[in-house]
């Protein structure tokens, strides 16, 4: 039994459709069937190319709307060792219990002692968070950052939730500049100048916790006033959803309160991604859009989880997908950036579970 070498697929297979520059190479690397192959073969083959070590754009015909380019090979998949528990979608990309749960549409309040996990788990997620972050710097790549963030899952017993998520293939998400979310860990190199959103959740008594923030890379990026004014604006309009949030909080009252903010900043809001419920599940109900006069259903009642995670943009908040079906970057291909925290409701305001201790890096930095 091998995976499938298809990127797209994920599943075990033990067909005999074998690559035959792999076999020339002595790896055995197996395709389910034709289709895996035909779809699979333009990603697959960047495994070869990383044999002479040349990083290349596996798809240079895509018109890209900004600089950034997908720089391949992909690093070859992080093994997750045995004793760590896997949510379901580990094996075969399908998160079936989500899928399940989302036919009842119901919001789950957690117990005290969930509670007293989910709230350690949040806690972990950030010093995790925290330790990528300080491997920030223009030069590094952002697979790198997928390694360090990897081994310090590991060293938690924690799954790296992306990894297989609908078979995402890397363990976080590295969206840079024109990236709205859902980054591929990658050789690109991060440039001064650049700004950087780390995505990273994590599956750990059996519960998934998840956070993000915008890093600056180097010095250029916060002498952009541009950038801070995006950045700061986005930190600030998660700060005042985050202190809307209440028992009796209606849900779809976020979404304005973030865009009236985001205007006034001249910033645009993304409307295709939400903030979520977690808990054992990784995205369930409530659905938090973060645009105004959105029709989201609920009411906030304690013992509730959820994600805010606003995208906001200098210019269109259109988003078009690479060819990878993942990476999301705006239409005009200018600068966007997200934060996201994981909030639990509590009898008179709410619990930020991932918030910033004082020695975390980034952080807010004055306009200019
Ligand atoms: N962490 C993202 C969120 O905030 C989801 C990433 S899904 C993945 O909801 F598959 F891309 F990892
Ligand atoms: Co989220
Ligand atoms: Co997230």
């Amino acid at each position: 039994m091998t995976t499938c070498a298809s990127p797209q697929c994920g599943k075990e297979t033990e067909s005999a459709l074998k690559c035959p520059v792999c076999l020339k190479g002595g790896i055995q690397s197996a395709f389910c069937n034709q289709l895996c192959f035909r779809a699979g073969w333009p990603m697959h083959k960047a495994v070869h190319a990383a044999e002479d070590g040349k990083v290349f754009d596996p798809f240079p015909n895509f018109n890209y709307t900004g600089k950034l380019r997908a720089a391949y090979p992909l690093s070859p998949k992080r093994a997750v060792p045995q004793h760590i528990k896997r949510p379901d979608y580990a094996q075969n990309g399908r998160p079936v219990s989500e899928i399940r749960n989302d036919r009842l549409g119901k919001i789950t309040t957690l117990s005290e002692a969930e509670i007293k996990k989910i709230r350690k788990v949040g806690l972990i997620l950030r010093k995790i968070l925290d330790k990528v972050a300080l491997h920030i710097a223009p030069g590094v790549t952002t697979d790198e950052l997928d390694a360090v963030l990897h081994k310090e899952c590991m060293a938690h017993n924690a799954y790296p939730s992306p990894l297989n998520y609908y078979n995402f293939p890397k363990s976080v998400c590295t969206s840079v500049n024109e990236v709205i979310c859902h980054g591929v860990p990658d050789n690109t190199p991060l440039q001064d100048g650049d700004i950087l959103n780390l995505d990273v959740t994590i599956y750990l008594l059996g519960f998934h916790s998840d956070l993000n923030e915008t890093y600056y890379v180097g010095e250029k990026a916060r002498a952009n006033p541009d950038t801070v004014r995006l950045v700061e604006t986005t930190r600030e309009a998660l700060d005042l959803a985050i202190s809307m949030v209440k028992p009796g909080l209606v849900f779809r009252e976020l979404g304005n309160a973030i865009e009236a903010y985001a205007t006034k900043n001249e910033c645009s809001v993304v409307r295709s991604y939400c903030g979520h419920g977690i808990n054992s599940l990784f995205h369930c109900q409530p659905n938090i859009p973060h645009y105004a006069k959105n029709k989201a259903v609920g009411v906030a009642k304690p013992g509730m989880v959820f994600t805010i995670e606003p995208m906001l943009c200098l210019g269109t908040h259109k988003d078009v997908t690479w060819p990878d079906n993942w990476t999301l970057a705006t239409q005009d291909g200018q600068y966007l950036a997200q934060f996201e925290h994981m909030l639990l409701v509590t009898e008179t305001g709410c619990e930020v579970l991932t918030a910033r201790l004082p020695d975390s890096p980034g952080g807010a930095v004055p306009r200019i």
